[in-house]
């Protein structure tokens, strides 16, 4: 089976490229505007483009049954075109849920007639880092809405179930909300980071307003949509989901094991 990574240095992409390579996988293919720069691992085939423009993808899907497809919503339909008509057969898309910008890539790359698996990641725990310059500079978060609650997931867990499910054409029509095992309020993270790190880190809440402009340093002109999120969590907090074990086999990674694991990005 031939498989084609696309955003491979990418947050998610690249450590899609790691899992398939760790699973032996007998080829993969990966898509990068830059080869040289993306310094991608011994193993894997290393092609010239980007999704996000179609018109560079001329020979990219040569001899590939199945596409890890990076998310941009703009091109899907036409790039699922041009992938069925070079022979591809399955996509294993990354999306979001409903409502989301994401979202619309399912149906558009259905249209195309191609077997899909559909993966929709809930907040990323790397998203946790928008507190990394305070926690490193004042030693504690403000912030708002301390009891919205979601289920953020490990970048390594969406990683390996795109992997798996891009091996195992079982998964073929199937939609996985990925999360993470637990939903956690912004206290409990921050708490959950000052454990890693051996000392108290204090949640102190503030105005929406003053929240907001903190977290401009982090998230510049996102940070307005980001609360409006985190307020529509407050009254309908995420439930997680069990899909990450279901496929895996294993349970999802813990926001406790990934500080542990990414504790030196808020030293
Ligand atoms: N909760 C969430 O945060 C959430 C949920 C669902 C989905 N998403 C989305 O999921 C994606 C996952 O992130 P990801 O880091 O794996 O990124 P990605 O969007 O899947 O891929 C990014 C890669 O695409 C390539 N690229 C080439 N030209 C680009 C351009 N003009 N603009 C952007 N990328 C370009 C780059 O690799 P080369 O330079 O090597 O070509 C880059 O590393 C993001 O798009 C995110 O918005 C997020």
């Amino acid at each position: 089976m031939a498989i084609l990574v696309t955003g491979a240095t990418g947050n998610v992409g690249r450590l899609v490229v790691d899992e398939l390579l760790r699973a032996a996988a007998p080829y993969v293919r990966a898509l990068t505007v830059n080869p040289t720069r993306a310094a991608l691992p011994q193993g894997v085939d290393v092609a010239k483009g980007y999704v996000g423009r179609p018109e560079s993808l001329d020979g990219v899907f040569d001899g590939i049954d199945t596409v890890y497809l990076a998310p941009v919503p703009a091109v899907a339909r036409e790039v699922a075109v041009l992938a069925r008509d070079a022979g591809v057969s399955r996509f294993v898309t990354l999306t979001g849920g409903p409502g989301t910008e994401w979202h619309g890539i399912e149906a558009d790359v259905e249209a195309s007639g191609l077997d899909c698996t559909h993966l929709e990641p809930g907040e990323f725990m790397a998203n946790a880092t928008i507190f990394a310059e305070q926690i490193r500079t004042t030693g504690r978060v403000l912030g708002a809405y301390p009891t919205a609650a979601n289920a953020p997931v490990a970048l390594e867990d969406i990683a390996a179930v795109a992997a798996r499910t891009l091996l195992d054409d079982s998964h073929t029509g199937r939609t996985y909300e990925l999360t993470g095992p637990e939903s956690l309020t912004h206290p409990r993270i921050v708490h959950e980071i000052g454990r890693a790190l051996g000392r108290d880190v204090p949640f102190v809440e503030v105005p929406r307003g003053e929240a907001e402009t903190v977290l401009a340093d982090a998230m510049g002109e996102y940070g307005g949509w980001y609360l409006d999120g985190r307020a529509a969590l407050v009254d309908h907090p995420q439930v997680p989901t069990t899909a990450v074990g279901v496929v895996l086999g294993r349970p999802a990674t813990t926001f406790a094991q990934w500080a542990d694991a990414n504790v030196d990005l808020f030293r």
